[in-house]
């Protein structure tokens, strides 16, 4: 696992967009995970950036997105595809019809299971962004869930529900179920991009970086990955030997 140490998020945001805009430099038909969350907005607003006075070519790029709030039409203000269109597609040449995100409006894990099937169609995710939970929640992995799941319906635990409850007007509001890829969809990418600032990572990040690999800490399967960069700040490394 290589260990980027950052200032801030501001920081991480200058150094992950570059990972990402070499990859679609390097290939113009490369396949991207991508992430919501407040974790990857600098990079989002860096890419916006960088296309722009690189005039860097995104008409060739597909995107997967990792999870949406179960219940949630895609024109909804906090859907997770409303948030990416307006943090990053609407602002750069990507064709929408070449960015995938999970329906909302999916019924059943045999029904979610068909997002592993497309990413596998379409070659693979070469990179994979991810953002991490205050509880070790990758995409929406909550602990306990399985390390071998594709995308399907999950459970959101209170936490979480909590934690994100700042994006809605009230905690009433958010959704208690979410479509996720699961953590064998995510361990089945080329490279994974990992950004966690903030003393409330802290706890997540020694267990991503020390282990031991348990379901309680979804994010430490990441250990047993070929090819991680996490890309953290002083309060996320706070409690690292
Ligand atoms: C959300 C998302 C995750 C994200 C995480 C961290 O619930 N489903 O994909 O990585 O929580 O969010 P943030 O970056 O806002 O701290």
């Amino acid at each position: 696992m290589k260990i980027i140490r950052v200032k801030d998020n501001k920081e991480a945001g200058e150094i992950v967009s570059d990972i990402l805009l070499e990859e679609v430099k390097a290939n113009s038909k490369v396949v991207l995970g991508l992430a919501t969350g407040s974790s990857p907005i600098s990079t989002y607003e860096n890419i916006i950036l960088k296309t722009k006075d690189q005039k860097i070519d995104w008409s060739g790029v597909t995107t997967f997105n990792l999870d949406e709030y179960k219940g949630l039409e895609s024109d909804h203000i906090q859907s997770y595809r409303y948030f990416m269109n307006e943090k990053l597609f609407n602002h750069i040449n990507i064709l929408k019809e070449n960015t995938y995100i999970p329906s909302g409006l999916i019924n059943s894990d045999e029904e979610a299971k068909k997002y592993d099937k497309l990413i596998k169609e379409k070659g693979g995710i070469d990179l994979q962004l991810l953002g991490l939970g205050i509880n070790g929640h990758v995409g929406f992995n909550e602990p306990g869930s399985d390390f071998e799941g594709l995308t399907s319906i999950v459970d959101l635990t209170k936490s979480t529900i909590e934690a994100n409850s700042r994006f809605f007007e009230n905690q009433d509001e958010v959704p208690t179920q979410a479509i996720s890829m699961g953590l064998k969809s995510i361990m089945s990418t080329g490279k994974i991009v990992l950004i966690a600032t903030g003393e409330s990572k802290a706890e997540a990040v020694k267990h991503l970086v020390e282990g031991p690999i348990s379901i309680e800490w979804p994010c430490s399967i990441l250990l047993n990955h070929q090819n991680v960069t996490i890309v953290i700040d002083e309060g996320a490394a706070k409690l690292l030997k």
